[in-house]
């Protein structure tokens, strides 16, 4: 499959799943643009790039006007920065909701918006938000991150719906633990606030996947590629587990 002469904009492309995503893209031809807060992680990855808060929505509008302006409009848009927190429901007060919903939900909105009459006028798009396997079940410790992940399914679904008849498709994959910056993070957390030791955190969190293991980003990867295919047309407003049978 060839993704010449597309432009697509990934977000959260400097590290992790973003990174890996950006490179599958581009190595099928499509001109990537990756965004991020910071520049030095960005950097590490030779893609053109545009350093952007997801959760600032005028930020987001003049980071894709500068990609614009270098890449031709903009017909894909991976919505992958996000950020996960966890603690009891108890202890999660309202900021830490309002966070959550900040990066993982309104993240979202502001990129597919800052696409949407590039896609409209091109007749043709790709919106593909990585949500999680959180957006479609519950895990104990991560309310505030689980119900910003439901609300990105909810909101794919929704737009799938309203973009139906303009030759956009709207999905979301949803993974479960994915080996990257993020579970190393989540893997510290535990070690910090139980006596479990590094390796039995990750055996514990591998075994949450009937197959045993973490997703790998190039799983990931090759299914938003997927989704730009044309034989992918037809799939709008799914929820794409990736999990190993999890959900
Ligand atoms: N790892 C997992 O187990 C797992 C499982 C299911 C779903 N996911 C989802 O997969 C996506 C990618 O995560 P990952 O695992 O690849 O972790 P990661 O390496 O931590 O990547 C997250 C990326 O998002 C960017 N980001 C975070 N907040 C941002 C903001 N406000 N504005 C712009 N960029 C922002 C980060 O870059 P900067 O810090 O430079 O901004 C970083 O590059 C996330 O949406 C996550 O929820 C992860």
């Amino acid at each position: 499959m060839s993704l010449w002469g597309k432009h697509i904009v990934v977000t959260g492309g400097g590290s992790g799943v973003g990174a890996e995503t950006a490179k599958v893209l581009s190595l099928a031809g499509a001109s990537v643009t990756i965004l991020g807060r910071r520049e030095a992680q960005l950097q590490t990855q030779s893609l053109p790039y545009q350093v952007c808060d997801v959760t600032d929505a005028a930020a987001v509008r003049a980071a894709f006007e500068a990609a614009r302006k270098k890449s031709g409009p903009i017909v894909g848009v991976v919505a992958n920065a996000g950020a996960a927190e966890s603690a009891p429901f108890q202890r999660t007060d309202i900021e830490a909701f309002r966070s959550m919903m900040e990066v993982n939900l309104l993240g979202v909105v502001n990129v597919w918006q800052a696409a949407l009459s590039d896609m409209k006028a091109a007749e043709w798009g790709r919106m593909i938000a990585i949500a999680s396997t959180a957006g479609l079940k519950g895990y104990s410790y991560v309310s505030a991150y689980c119900a910003a992940k439901h609300a990105v399914v909810g909101l794919t679904r929704a737009l799938a719906q309203e973009l139906a008849m303009t030759g956009i498709t709207v999905n979301a994959i949803c993974p479960g633990f994915i080996d990257t910056p993020m579970l190393d993070r989540s893997i510290d957390n535990i070690v910090a606030k139980t006596r479990m030791s590094g390796d039995k955190a990750r055996l514990s969190l591998a075994s949450v996947n009937p197959q045993n293991r973490f997703i790998q980003p190039t799983e990931v990867a090759q299914t938003a590629l997927w989704l730009f295919s044309e034989a992918a047309k037809s799939v709008n407003g799914h929820a794409l587990a990736l999990s190993g049978g999890e959900v």
